[in-house]
């Protein structure tokens, strides 16, 4: 990816122009879409910037600074401003953190979301530790499925990655929840790199002839804290792809859910797909149907840069956000300008976990 110049952005995107504050009431119904034509359907949320893990390409080991409690949106918060989208076209909601299942009582967030008519869609984002413990509750509070990170089939390497020992047998019997209580399709997402799991490419992909499991390739995208293993470990899609063709002839196929940043492909008769999300190596930002909530309440227009409107000044003084989400819309940049080696493209950010990823 070639980059030209750093678009230039305000630290936050501003507030919302007057025409946006005076057409709060007739904006409120109609679809979001952004000034590139891209109609936002789906909501990334994160509901905490916590996470149990410390994933190398994530985390630095001794975490980072957390949110305190009253910066976090309450579950009546996030539920009014999904409440609040649901009429300008949102349809599918992503729970994600952080690690979303370290916040306490999640089911109940689940709940208030499921019950917003328009949702047709909720999900999950896990690093599945704790997903046996929860997996029930949250199928029945209305979670349809789950993408699940797992780096590595390898426990010595998983525990490594994850910086975290006795993670393995942990996520895999959250593995085993979600298939029981019915998650489907389950995704794995698999973060490349190189000379820690690259060899395992071949082993992922072999899963999806034995079951119908979604296996996705990510590479690995710079960030403030990730430097380190960014800069050395970057292994593009393409190359793993070309790995697992000499294993078996692969078709293009469909993806499981719509329109995200994946490309898929399977083993002809496979029940389960290969896909691979390139952030780097092929920009996928003009496909982008989505926008992120932070645990704090900004709502990004981006996964990268430092684009973010504040949602939760207006929504706590009883104020409409819907023109505070128009304007979020209106700045809503083309792409993002990642480049390997450099977190310049990433707006100052220090993890996707504080973005929800
Ligand atoms: N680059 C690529 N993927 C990342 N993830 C977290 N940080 C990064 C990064 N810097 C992955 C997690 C999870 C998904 C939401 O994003 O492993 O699967
Ligand atoms: Fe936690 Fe996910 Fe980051 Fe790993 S990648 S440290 S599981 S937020």
């Amino acid at each position: 990816m070639s980059r030209t110049a750093l678009p230039l952005h305000p630290t936050v995107s501003g507030a919302p122009s007057p025409g946006e504050l005076a057409r709060a009431g007739s904006d409120a119904g109609s679809p979001m879409t952004d000034g590139f034509g891209r109609t936002i359907r789906y909501l990334r949320i994160s509901v905490t910037d916590k996470c149990n893990l410390r994933c190398v390409y994530c985390m630095p080991e001794e975490g980072l600074p957390w949110l305190r409690r009253d910066e976090l949106l309450s579950y009546e918060e996030i539920a009014e401003i999904v409440r609040t989208m649901a009429p300008m076209g949102l349809e599918r909601v992503r729970l994600t953190g952080g690690e979303p299942l370290v916040r306490r009582d999640l089911h109940r967030l689940v709940e208030m979301i499921d019950r917003v008519p328009g949702i047709r869609d909720i999900s999950l984002s896990t690093n599945a530790v704790l997903l046996a413990d929860h997996a029930e509750s949250l199928r029945e509070a209305g979670v349809d499925r789950v993408n699940i990170s797992l780096d590595s089939l390898r426990e010595d390497r998983v525990d490594a990655i994850a910086r975290r020992p006795g993670s393995f047998s942990k996520i895999m019997a959250g593995l085993d929840a979600a298939e029981r209580v019915g998650f489907a399709p389950l995704k794995l997402n698999v973060v490349l790199m190189a000379g820690q799991n690259d060899d395992e490419v071949e082993d992922f992909a072999a899963i999806t002839r034995e079951r119908p499991w979604h296996v996705r390739f990510i590479e690995v995208m710079p960030t403030g804290a990730n430097l380190g293993v960014s800069a050395e470990a970057t292994l593009s899609c393409d190359e793993a792809l070309a790995r697992i063709r000499r294993i078996g002839e692969l078709e293009p196929a469909e993806g499981p859910t719509g329109n995200g940043p994946a490309r898929y492909y399977r083993f002809p008769g496979a029940p389960g797909s290969i896909g691979v999300i390139t952030p780097m190596s092929h920009n996928f930002c003009d496909r982008c149907n989505r926008m992120r909530l932070t645990a704090d309440g900004q709502l990004r227009p981006c996964l990268f840069g430092d684009l973010q409107t504040d949602l939760r000044t207006p929504l706590r003084a009883g104020e409409s956000i819907v023109p505070f989400i128009r304007h979020t819309l209106r700045v809503k940049p083309e792409r993002h300008w990642l480049e390997q080696g450099s977190d310049a493209g990433s707006g100052g950010l220090q993890a996707l976990s504080q973005t929800g990823g």
